[in-house]
């Protein structure tokens, strides 16, 4: 049959953020999270599977990469599938690369789907989600689209954390602008500052124990179309995980000088009577949160920020899904 495939995922964005791992070799998220699906950021990838290749090669805009965590990828659908066969993908983003925008959850969404189809494997969306995890955990959510959750789960062998569909996006649409203060690559990357968050913030067994509260809140928000309420706990779970990252040693410091001016900026135009809410990942760029009627408001207020280089305005995306090529 057919050795290769193509899928399409889009990015996503915590509301309730996850950090640290409660199984680091399974790659299993020590707490739940929910998320939105950005429909600008999207990663296209085809993977192929080739009697002619002796290794795993990926590609990813153009440039071959290390196979890194996509081989584990692989080896669990060759598993599966009872295949030996080496496999070849290519992935493009259709963001710049290295711009600081997140690509590893869009980028595992679409292999574990390009990859499963090509080895021919018939997979659930639930199993999409938890072989996506194994790439990265935040991958689990963009398997589906408009807002998720990622159970952090209990069983040993990571089986019950997956990523659930939690409302459609054309039920509640919202806008995402994201404020992009320095297009560099981060200094330390996700996987890396959750251990070492993990192993030395005090404050990290008091995040741990308030996330299922916190996800009950957000979810309930959620279904309730509650911007305000949805909107206050995003910014809390946001300046809680900072908090862990600024409790690290060494220190995790994400934010530069304009991602503050970009904070002070969201609650200014809430003061005066916008709803917008902002939330910050594991680097220097603000995303902020608001109904698609003032996200152009909010773009050009955030352009004026100084230190802001470019926003670029987002609605809620689809599910991964496959591609005809
Ligand atoms: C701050 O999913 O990138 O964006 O599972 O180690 O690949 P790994 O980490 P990753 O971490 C995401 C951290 C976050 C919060 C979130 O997306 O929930």
């Amino acid at each position: 049959g057919d050795t290769s495939a193509s899928a399409q995922a889009h990015s996503n964005i915590a509301l309730a953020k996850y950090w640290g791992k409660r199984d680091a070799a399974l790659n299993i998220p020590a707490v739940g999270s929910i998320s939105i699906t950005l429909d600008a950021l999207h990663t296209d990838t085809r993977v192929t599977f080739d009697a002619g290749l002796t290794k795993d090669e990926l590609w990813l805009d153009g440039r071959e990469q290390q196979v890194g965590r996509a081989g584990l990828v692989l080896d669990l659908v060759r598993e599966r599938a009872g295949i030996d066969l080496r496999a070849r993908v290519v992935s493009e983003n259709n963001f710049p690369t290295g711009a600081g925008l997140a690509s590893s959850a869009s980028g595992f969404a679409a292999l574990a789907v390009a990859a499963t189809a090509a080895a021919g494997i018939e997979a659930t969306p639930r199993e999409l989600s938890v072989l996506a995890r194994r790439g990265s955990a935040s991958a689990a959510r963009s398997i589906f689209g408009g807002y998720a959750e990622l159970h952090a789960g209990e069983s040993t062998d990571g089986n019950d954390s997956f990523a659930e569909p939690l409302l459609d996006g054309d039920a509640w649409p919202l806008s995402v602008v994201v404020a992009i203060t320095d297009p560099g690559q981060k200094a330390v990357s996700s996987t890396v500052g959750m251990q070492a968050t993990s192993a030395s913030s005090p404050f990290y067994p008091a995040w741990v124990e308030s996330a299922p509260a916190d996800l009950d809140r957000m979810r309930a928000a959620i279904l309730a179309h509650d911007l305000e309420t949805v909107g206050e706990l995003a910014e809390h779970s946001c300046l809680a995980l900072h908090s862990l990252m600024l409790t690290t040693r060494p220190a995790l410091i994400y934010w530069n000088a304009a991602t503050m001016s970009a904070i002070h900026a969201v609650r200014g135009l809430r003061a005066g009577g916008l709803p917008v809410y902002f939330t910050i990942d594991a680097g220097p760029q603000v995303k902020a949160l608001c109904l698609p009627a003032d996200a152009a408001a909010v773009a050009s207020a955030l352009t004026l920020v100084p230190g802001v280089q470019e926003t670029r305005t987002s609605v809620l995306g689809p599910a991964a899904h496959l591609v005809a090529v």
